[in-house]
């Protein structure tokens, strides 16, 4: 048996098309509906974290974006806990302190998904310390909820599951990103900085809170699941943008009728979700799709295809200056193929 005592690995974020909101148990992470989400290519935005352990350190620490920080994180520590308890390595190296150090290549809790990479990578780099083999999903489950849908590439379903432990409230694959590889997505950054609720305060008070999100949950997200599923399987980007758009809308929705209110998108945002309405009417078809999570920045959906007349009439409409509080950059952006 091989053993590495230091682990470098890189995880890319995942952007939701059937949002994950809401958690019917707050310390296991176990959601109130399933998920479905796109894992982007590591070429872009990742995390990218080392993990050292030795017999020589005096006691666990751990460095975000260059800055010590504390590893008395409930999430982290939770973790750290459960990969130890899968370990296969010899008990004395399970003893030794371990130093963690992760960095993003984009801005952290901007809304762009920075924990779901974070932890994803956090986990994987654990699970290689420790010589973990089996499914790690439901463990970076525990570290930040989206994170178990990173720790696999292409389209990616979180299953809610059944049991009250959340042993079955897992990530896998729908497809890789080989199955469909003319997608793209374009992040649009509005604003940069870190998010004013976070999405833990965020959910928790939407959950206490809104009576959509009950309505949402028992009504509608089955239904947009199963008609995404449809839309990856056959290829069918017209389906796919349409119900994209109206899970983004129905979550900033519920967010809405949360109180007091969670509020993510701005008007840049709104206008770019115009935009997008009126570039596709125009086109008399789909060529695009908005997603946006817990914060202002837009993910767009498209295909190869449409990159270059989109991007070009993206930086007419919105002309970036660096001025303005507001701006937006955007990248097209391959779909990651790890299975
Ligand atoms: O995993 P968290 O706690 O950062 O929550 C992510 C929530 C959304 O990004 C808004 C939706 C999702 O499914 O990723």
């Amino acid at each position: 048996m091989s053993e590495n005592f230091v682990v470098t690995a890189t995880a890319p974020v995942n952007i939701a098309t059937i949002k994950y909101w809401g958690k019917k148990d707050e310390k296991l992470i176990i959601p109130v509906n399933d998920s479905i989400s796109a894992t982007l290519s590591s070429d872009y935005m990742c995390a990218k974290t080392t993990i050292a352990i030795s017999p020589n350190f005096e006691k666990d620490q751990i460095w975000l974006n260059g800055i010590e920080e504390s590893i008395e994180n409930p999430r982290l520590l939770n973790c750290i806990r459960n990969i130890k308890n899968k370990a296969k390595i010899g008990t004395d190296k399970l003893k030794w302190k371990i130093h963690i150090c992760s960095e993003n290549n984009f801005p952290t809790a901007a809304g762009l998904a920075s924990s779901s990479a974070g932890y994803a990578c956090l986990v994987y780099a654990l699970s290689h310390i420790y010589n973990v083999k089996e499914n790690i999903s439901d463990i970076a489950r525990q570290g930040s909820g989206s994170a178990c849908r990173s720790i696999y590439g292409g389209f990616v379903q979180w299953y809610t599951g059944i049991k009250n432990d959340g042993s079955d409230s897992i990530a896998l694959q729908l497809a890789p990103a080989s199955h469909w590889p003319e997608m793209r997505v374009i992040i649009l950054v509005v604003n940069d900085k870190q998010k004013k609720t976070s999405s833990t305060i965020g959910m928790q008070r939407t959950v206490e809170t809104s009576k959509l999100l009950h309505y949402r949950v028992k009504y509608c997200v089955q239904g947009h699941i199963d008609k995404m599923i449809q839309a990856i399987k056959n290829k069918n980007f017209d389906l796919f943008a349409e119900i994209t758009m109206r899970d983004s809308n129905q979550f900033h929705a519920v967010c809405l009728d949360t109180y007091p209110p969670a509020i993510y998108m701005n008007d840049t945002s709104h206008a770019i979700a115009s935009f997008v309405h009126e570039y596709n009417a125009a086109a008399n078809s789909y060529k695009v799709a908005y997603t946006f999570d817990a914060g202002p920045n837009a993910c767009l959906f498209t295909l190869e295809k449409n990159v270059p007349a989109l991007l070009y009439t993206i930086t007419k409409v919105f002309p970036t200056s660096g001025s303005v509080k507001d701006y937006i950059t955007g990248i097209p952006i391959n779909i990651e193929n790890k299975s």
